[in-house]
């Protein structure tokens, strides 16, 4: 059979039932009816998740000699967030309506639906905006004082800023040169929405670029280049991705310059990762309120400068959620019937090879086969139902390729190798399947 045809995603419901079914991902606390903004990553979604994340360090810090990584605490000293304009600026306009309570982004307001508790008009009857703080606050320790609230990290970068001098020392490392790390951040969202897309616990994956203000622009667009290259990579559709950089009114109060890679999400064009050049705000406001001179010197060690920071900040899983709406596909096949299918990029697909015994008699040598398999690929044994549904199921889960013991196997020590995207099926000795596969998946790596 071929894939005669393919219907690309266009409703996220279709992707989320996909992904509960398959495991990928679920509402947390599913039991007692899940948490608003809050997702769970079953089997097949860390895999996803954990080979996204090794991608990313693998480039960009692994393979370069001028970025060094860092894993800091969730929760900084809450001066930090005084420093980086979090507890002055980071809120979003909120809204109320005093009729059904609920609470809406006040700059979100097109698709909010009608009020059920107003008799006689379907209208909200809305509070002026006000300011709402997104951090999610902590408490540390047993006292009850304000000085105890501390907040779980809305972002990533700021202990990279407070780290900064102690890394740049430790790693040896002259400007210009970068500190990566990938870790949970927390914002108490107002609507959180479209699945993953806009949650309140998240991933994210930051590399803070230090260089000299006169070399801003060089590093402003080879980090775009650099990010733009390592998406395309991964698979996407050429059509899929665009970039798009921001008007003036748009920065943030620390940007001087800020480019979004966009992908053609099923809810519209929408940011997955910026590009940012934070100038030497955050340093110079960490000097201020820290009272550490985190300047460095040049080429003349009597000229000191605080350097500019170059930002790349993707979020894994919205990044995640990409890969899986630009994957997905119901494809009509030959005789009628039809398949749906995640043509996932073959480096982060969580299966690569499923391991298929034709029946369960052949349990021994199917297991033995799983057991070659396993010290080169992540691999899944499947034994459960006709051989055609446990093709739909790798569909499904985006497996690469599949592999069928069957009972001429036995005999001539040969397997069936059924490839996900072509569905064309191939005879391949035993012996020489692992160079196979191996080199099957270079390709399309
Ligand atoms: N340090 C800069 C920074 O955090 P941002 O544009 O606020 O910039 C960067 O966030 C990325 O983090 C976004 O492009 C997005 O992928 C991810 N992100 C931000 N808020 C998110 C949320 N509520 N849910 C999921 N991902 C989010």
């Amino acid at each position: 059979m071929t894939a005669a045809s393919g219907q690309r995603l266009t409703q996220l419901d279709e992707l989320v039932s996909l992904c509960a079914r398959r495991g990928y991902i679920f509402p947390s606390s599913e039991i007692y009816g899940g948490i608003n903004g809050f997702w769970d990553y079953g089997p097949l979604g860390v895999e996803l998740k954990n080979k996204v994340k090794a991608r990313w360090w693998q480039t960009v810090v692994r393979e370069r000699a001028d970025v060094v990584g860092m894993d800091s605490a969730i929760i900084s000293h809450p001066r930090t967030w005084d420093a980086s304009g979090h507890t002055e600026h980071f809120s979003d306009p909120m809204v109320d309506c005093r009729a059904c309570k609920k609470r809406f982004r006040a700059d979100q307001l097109d698709d909010i639906g009608p009020c059920s508790a107003r008799e006689g008009t379907s209208e909200h009857d809305l509070t002026p905006p006000r300011n709402f703080n997104l951090m999610l606050e902590t408490r540390i320790g047993a006292s009850e004082d304000a000085a105890a609230t501390a907040y779980l990290r809305p972002e990533t970068c700021a202990p990279i800023f407070t780290g900064f001098k102690r890394v740049r020392e430790a790693a040896r490392q002259k400007i210009p040169f970068g500190i990566a790390q990938i870790g949970k951040a927390f914002r108490n969202e107002i609507n959180p929405r479209n699945f993953t897309f806009r949650s309140r616990e998240f991933e994210q994956a930051e590399m803070e670029f230090f260089c000299h203000s006169d070399e801003r622009e060089k590093w402003f667009d080879h980090w775009c280049n650099e990010r733009m290259r390592f998406h395309q990579e991964l698979g996407f559709a050429p059509d899929s991705l665009r970039t798009r950089p921001h008007g003036r009114d748009e920065l943030a109060h620390y940007c001087k310059n800020a480019v979004d890679i966009e992908f053609r999400f099923p809810f519209g064009w929408q940011e997955f990762e910026g590009i940012h050049d934070r100038g030497d705000w955050d340093l110079s406001r960490h000097s201020e309120y820290s009272g550490k001179d985190l300047s460095v010197s040049g080429e003349d060690p009597k000229q000191r400068f605080v350097p500019t920071v170059i930002e790349t900040s993707v979020g894994i899983d919205r990044l995640c959620l990409a890969l899986l709406a630009n994957a997905y596909a119901v494809e009509e096949l030959d005789g009628g019937e039809s398949r749906t299918v995640l043509h996932l990029h073959a480096s982060v697909a969580p299966i690569q090879v499923a391991v298929l015994p034709l029946s369960k008699k052949l349990a021994d040598p199917a297991h033995a086969l799983e057991s070659q398999l396993c010290r080169s690929f992540s691999v899944f044994y499947d034994d459960a139902g006709n051989i055609g549904r446990r093709y739909r199921r790798q569909d499904e889960a985006g497996t690469p390729f599949c592999v069928t013991y069957d009972f001429d196997s036995v005999d001539d020590q040969q397997v069936t190798v059924r490839e996900r995207d072509t569905m064309k099926q191939e005879r391949i000795a035993i012996d020489g399947i692992t160079d196979y596969l191996e080199e099957q998946l270079e390709c399309t790596a």
